[in-house]
């Protein structure tokens, strides 16, 4: 039996494997621009509950910088800051950080800070709570974030960024208290920061993709 006809199969499978590597290549190549700019506008979306009655120019997901750990910021995972302008003006920096201790492990929260120190909104992104009990933290499950909103760490002062039965001025969630201390401490610790580092944040040059190691 002669090889040749083994030979030539291979060499079409070869050409047609050849092609469609192409046609993926291809493909991808076409939609890459598109699929991009379809993530930077859910991401867009996604950020806008901690901007509620603020007003900003479109394209705050340009301004990320990626703070790496170490840091001062809650959590021990890179920490993400989008700073939001207006007229090219700051008016807000929206962080995205890890509150630490939550019932069932850590919780990214998105905080959203103005230029006078006050929070413009907070929203939880992912947390791995209970259901009934510690994810009644979630927008889509009860308003208990939206008692934040105008906070700052005047307001009240530091005593005050607790629970009420803690002492502080914060509602709890009934039989689930560990879930909003870790929320409440990420919070105050976001100011602290924000507090400590003033306009500077609004100086920190945009992140390239090889900094960050990631996306958020
Ligand atoms: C299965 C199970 C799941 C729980 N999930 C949560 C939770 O997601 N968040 C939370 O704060 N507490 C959760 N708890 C309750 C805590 O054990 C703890 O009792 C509570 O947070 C303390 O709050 P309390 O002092 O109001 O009871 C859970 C308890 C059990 C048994």
């Amino acid at each position: 039996m002669s090889g040749r006809p083994v030979m030539r199969g291979g060499i079409t499978l070869a050409a047609i494997a050849a092609i469609c590597t192409a046609m993926v290549a291809l493909t991808f190549r076409l939609t890459e621009e598109r699929i991009i700019a379809n993530e930077q506008a859910w991401l867009e979306r996604s950020l806008e509950p901690a901007l509620s009655g603020l007003f900003y120019d479109s394209g705050v997901t340009e301004s990320k910088i990626v703070v790496p750990p170490p840091h001062e910021l809650p959590g021990s995972e890179a920490a993400i800051i989008y700073r939001v302008y207006a007229e090219d003006s700051p008016v807000a920096a929206l962080f995205v950080v890890t509150a630490r201790n939550g019932y069932a492990g850590p919780i990214r929260v998105l905080i959203g800070v103005d230029v006078a120190g006050t929070v413009t909104g907070v929203h939880v992104l992912e947390h791995r709570e209970t259901p009934g009990l510690g994810d009644r933290v979630e927008t889509a499950k009860s308003d208990w974030v939206v008692q934040f909103d105008g906070r700052s760490l005047v307001d009240p002062e530091m005593p005050g960024w607790a629970i009420k039965r803690d002492g502080g001025q914060f509602d709890q969630l009934t039989g689930a208290s560990v879930t909003p201390r870790a929320i409440i401490n990420a919070i105050r610790d976001t100011l602290v920061y924000f507090e400590s580092q003033g306009e500077g944040i609004f100086a920190i040059p945009v992140a390239t993709e090889s900094d960050e190691g990631g996306n958020e």
